[in-house]
């Protein structure tokens, strides 16, 4: 038994953020973002818009691709860092959204590797004959809690919102489908990447001092960030193609997270892989975490970059530090 992607779906918010925006609102040029990180523009969300909206505009289009009712599916796994609330997570809320009663919803917190790690628990409940019709989705809303101070510029340019989805469905063939997933994580590395407030560790959770000191917003080390993304998404490639006997040279597309263009040229140059067969479009949407691979998987889909027998795989690297990678032949 294979699992097999038979619809993808996107969406991204209306509004457009461009550089020239943000160097409205904080201290920085359009000239700094694009050489430093391929960015051009991004989208935000409005107000009263979380990422369960995002996903479930997603996930109406990677049904409808699979020719599914979304009466059809059977579970929902959603991945996310930026939930519509501290909790529940948005699984259930896109459950609802799309009208469906009582299926099972997962939410997996993995951050920019969290589609990865989604796609994996998927593979293996069909794989185990547990569901035949699994829907993915991975959104978030960044643009909310970014610190558009100097403290955090370095940041809040990179990150935008949008959602992605994918339909997983089992097929009784070989020919076809995920060949394999690779998941990784170092946690001596948490607080290279995170948003350390607010924490259920403090009493009380909420305190003025960490409004001053700027602690509720996400930081990270971007330099230890990007030396391991530049190791480990390679690493975590090589290790997969090994795993299914396949060489570089097999790989059709390589879809990196959208993190950094720089961290994809490096990837790319790593990989000895010509830059033409990696999708790349975080010029148009920045770096949208979980959302940012399911987004290119479908836009490549879409314009005909993905053709039925591809070897596409797939690479993450983020908070946590957590990594890995996906083979699948199309
Ligand atoms: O999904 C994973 C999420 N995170 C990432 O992928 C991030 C990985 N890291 C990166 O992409 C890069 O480290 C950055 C793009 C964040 C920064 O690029 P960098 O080449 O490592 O720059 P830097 O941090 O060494 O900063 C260089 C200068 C500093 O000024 P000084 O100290 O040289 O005067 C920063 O203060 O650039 C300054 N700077 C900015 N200037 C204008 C930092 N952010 C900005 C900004 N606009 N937004």
């Amino acid at each position: 038994m294979r699992s097999i992607i038979t619809g993808t779906g996107s969406y991204v918010p209306p509004r457009v953020v461009t550089n020239f925006d943000l160097e409205k609102i904080m201290n920085t040029s359009d000239e700094w973002i694009r050489q430093r990180t391929g960015i051009i523009e991004r989208r935000y969300a409005e107000s009263g818009i979380g990422s369960s909206d995002l996903a479930t505009e997603a996930a109406k289009k990677a049904i409808e691709m699979a020719g599914l009712k979304p009466s059809q599916i059977e579970f929902i796994i959603a991945a996310t860092l930026s939930p519509d609330h501290y909790f529940p997570g948005i699984g259930v809320s896109v459950q609802t959204k799309l009208g469906l009663a009582s299926i099972g919803a997962l939410d997996v917190r993995n951050q920019c590797s969290g589609f990865i790690y989604a796609l994996s628990v998927a593979d293996q409940y069909i794989r185990a004959g547990t569901f035949r019709r699994i829907l993915l989705v991975a959104a978030e809303v960044q643009s909310a809690n970014l610190d558009y101070s100097d403290e955090g510029r370095d940041m809040a340019v990179l990150f935008g919102d949008g959602a992605g989805a994918v339909v997983i469905e089992a097929y009784d063939g070989n020919d076809r489908g995920i060949l394999s997933t690779h998941l990784f994580a170092d946690g001596r590395f948490v607080a290279d990447l995170w948003m350390e407030k607010p924490s259920p560790k403090d009493r009380p959770v909420f305190k003025e001092e960490y409004i001053r000191e700027r602690r509720y917003f996400p930081r990270m080390d971007g330099r230890s960030v990007f030396k391991n993304a530049c190791e480990k998404m390679p690493e975590a490639v090589r290790l997969a193609l090994s795993h299914n006997q396949l060489t570089i040279d097999d790989v059709d597309v390589l879809i990196p997270h959208q993190a950094n263009e720089r961290i994809t040229q490096m990837v790319a140059k790593n990989l000895n892989i010509p830059i033409e067969k990696v999708i790349r479009n975080i010029d148009r949407y920045g770096n949208t975490t979980a959302a940012s691979i399911p987004i290119a998987l479908d836009e490549a889909c879409r314009n005909g970059k993905i053709k039925p027998g591809n070897i596409v795989v797939l690479t993450a690297f983020g908070s946590g530090y957590t990594w890995a990678s996906a083979v699948i032949r199309w």
